[in-house]
């Protein structure tokens, strides 16, 4: 990982979590591929980003978009949403992270979008991880790990976390399950230390009715912006 200084900066006064989700948002933009379609994640950092594409939509064809929610947004402002399948390669794709550690792999799917994320990431050339200092750690697992499943195997994928000493829960919308983008459930799990990310991530991918787990290993992100009082440093796994 190398690990490039933040720029000096005359304002060091902290600055509150909305500030630094908008301070990175625009520095993605540096990332964004003139004339290539762009490759969008979900989440409170990329309703920043998605705010600063649109000062550059007319120099971009539009974007491929990771949830309902994220398309909604960008068609709002102007920017044109096609369907993954529409479009062959992203030079890049732009998303949040619940966690990040110091090779790039990520804890994802805080907004329950981790299948469709990962779906555009896995057709991106390179993954910006844009998030703000808090999401840095230095190993995966303190935030409740999202995994998106079909209902019908629920209750037997909540077992097999507990054998691995995890406790997961049904993420709820109210009184009810909520319901992904994709017409399934989400489980959080907690009391797992993810130390061999890519061992877990290989692992609980087959589970039967497993649709994705929220560990982005093989995705990885190939660069994180992390927005901190100093400025966003630049993080090159
Ligand atoms: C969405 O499903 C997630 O993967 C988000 O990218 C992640 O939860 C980060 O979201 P925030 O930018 O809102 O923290």
């Amino acid at each position: 990982m190398s690990n490039s200084p933040a720029p000096a900066s005359s304002d060091q006064r902290q600055r509150t979590q909305d500030e630094l989700k908008t301070l990175v948002g625009h520095a993605a933009l540096d990332y964004v591929v003139r004339g290539q379609w762009v490759g969008v994640g979900t989440g409170s950092t990329v309703n920043k980003f998605i705010e600063a594409l649109a000062s550059i939509r007319h120099d971009i064809p539009g974007a491929v978009s990771s949830s309902q929610a994220s398309t909604e947004r960008l068609r709002a402002l102007g920017i044109e949403v096609r369907d993954a399948n529409e479009v062959d390669r992203l030079a890049v794709y732009i998303d949040g992270a619940d966690e990040i550690d110091g090779k790039g792999y990520m804890v994802k799917g805080g907004g329950a979008a981790l299948t469709r994320e990962k779906i555009v990431a896995a057709q991106s050339d390179q993954f910006v991880c844009i998030a703000d200092g808090s999401k840095r750690v230095q190993v995966l697992g303190a935030f409740p790990i999202p995994v998106e499943v079909i209902p019908m195997a629920t209750a037997r994928i909540i077992r097999q976390f507990a054998a691995m000493g995890g406790q997961a829960a049904i993420r709820m919308a109210g009184a009810k399950p909520l319901v992904t983008d994709n017409g399934q459930y989400v489980l959080d799990v907690k009391g797992l230390a993810i130390s061999d990310p890519l061992g877990f991530e290989t692992a609980v991918s087959q589970w039967p009715g497993v649709v994705t787990v929220g560990v982005f290993a093989f995705q990885r992100a190939t660069t994180c912006l992390l927005a901190t009082d100093a400025g966003v440093q630049t993080l090159s796994f």
